[in-house]
């Protein structure tokens, strides 16, 4: 079994966690909405991924919603002491399976006791605000009012560690104005980099980058240059991509998704992978 702590760790909060972790949005069904196809195979990947060595588990209660915070507490609840469950709120789910801003105090509220239920714990270790200003992508716009009702729920007692998702470097600084941000999470890999200013920001600040779609998300990375490489280094082009992240800040931390074992097992041998200096050059010029 691959030892993922060649990847080293990273701070989360106040644990230090593995830098390869996993992501579990994809545990539920198609278009993330509704039951896994194969519930043992999702509680497989789940047990396979904590066997591994991962230490920190992405999800949020609107994936399903609430199967894959479900699945995570079927499968691993009594937690591991060192297991750090990061989760999100903002969103809520229409029955056609569409992603809606869920950003009222009430509505904010309601998210961390959905969470804090399903999962099954008293107190939520990260909550990360996810932004829907701009539904899928990056968009200008305060978020002190949802922010500020996070921080109460904080003090409560009910939230220890506050991240944010699909933010500006500006939405960023407002929020660190607010309360501790311990994480940053949004959409980066070796195609999108329009965070490279931010990734480099919140590394000289100590704070972690946790980008999503790490492989591509729901269309997987394809590229010429990165399959050059993959063969070049006998390695699969997902294992590339991950190792390209891993080289490319110490505060990043990988939360790739997979519903199987053996795409799970694929992706924590990255933590072995340490790119030649030409390869990694190769890389840097791929872009979307
Ligand atoms: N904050 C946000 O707004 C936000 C948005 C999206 C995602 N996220 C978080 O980020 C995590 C990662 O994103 P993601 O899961 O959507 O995308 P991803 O990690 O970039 O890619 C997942 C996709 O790649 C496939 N895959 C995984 N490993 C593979 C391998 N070794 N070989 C071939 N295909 C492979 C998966 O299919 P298989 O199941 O077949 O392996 C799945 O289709 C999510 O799980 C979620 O926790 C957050």
């Amino acid at each position: 079994m691959t030892n993922i702590s060649n990847a080293k760790n990273f701070k989360l909060g106040s644990r230090q966690v593995n830098r390869l972790g996993y992501g579990a949005m994809q545990l539920a069904g198609p278009g993330v909405f509704g039951p896994p196809k194969d519930r043992n195979a999702a509680i497989a990947v789940l047990r396979e991924a904590v066997a591994s060595g991962v230490n920190h588990i992405d999800t949020s209660d609107f994936y399903g919603p609430h199967v894959t915070n479900q699945l995570i507490r079927e499968a691993l609840h009594p937690y591991p002491d060192d297991l750090v469950i990061v989760t999100k709120i903002g969103a809520k789910r229409g029955d056609d399976a569409s992603w809606n801003p869920a950003l009222s105090p009430q509505a904010l509220t309601d998210a961390v006791h959905d969470n804090l239920r399903n999962l099954g714990l008293d107190v939520l270790e990260v909550v990360n605000f996810r932004c829907m200003i701009g539904h899928q992508g990056l968009a200008e716009g305060s978020i002190e009012q949802q922010l500020t009702v996070l921080a109460e729920l904080q003090r409560q007692g009910l939230v220890r560690h506050i991240g944010l998702s699909t933010v500006t470097r500006t939405q960023i600084e407002e929020g660190r104005r607010i309360c501790e941000i311990v994480c940053v999470q949004n959409q980066y890999n070796l195609a999108h980099r329009e965070d490279d200013a931010v990734v480099d920001w919140l590394a000289s600040a100590g704070i972690a980058y946790v980008p999503y779609f790490p492989l591509g998300g729901f269309s997987p990375l394809q590229s010429t240059e990165l399959s050059e490489v993959a063969v070049e280094l006998g390695k699969t082009p997902m294992q590339v991509a991950l190792a390209w992240l891993l080289d490319r800040a110490p505060n990043i931390l990988l939360i790739p998704g997979t519903s199987s074992v053996e795409h799970l097992r694929e992706n924590m041998a990255a933590a072995e992978l340490q790119l030649p200096k030409a390869a990694r050059a190769k890389l840097d010029k791929i872009s979307a």
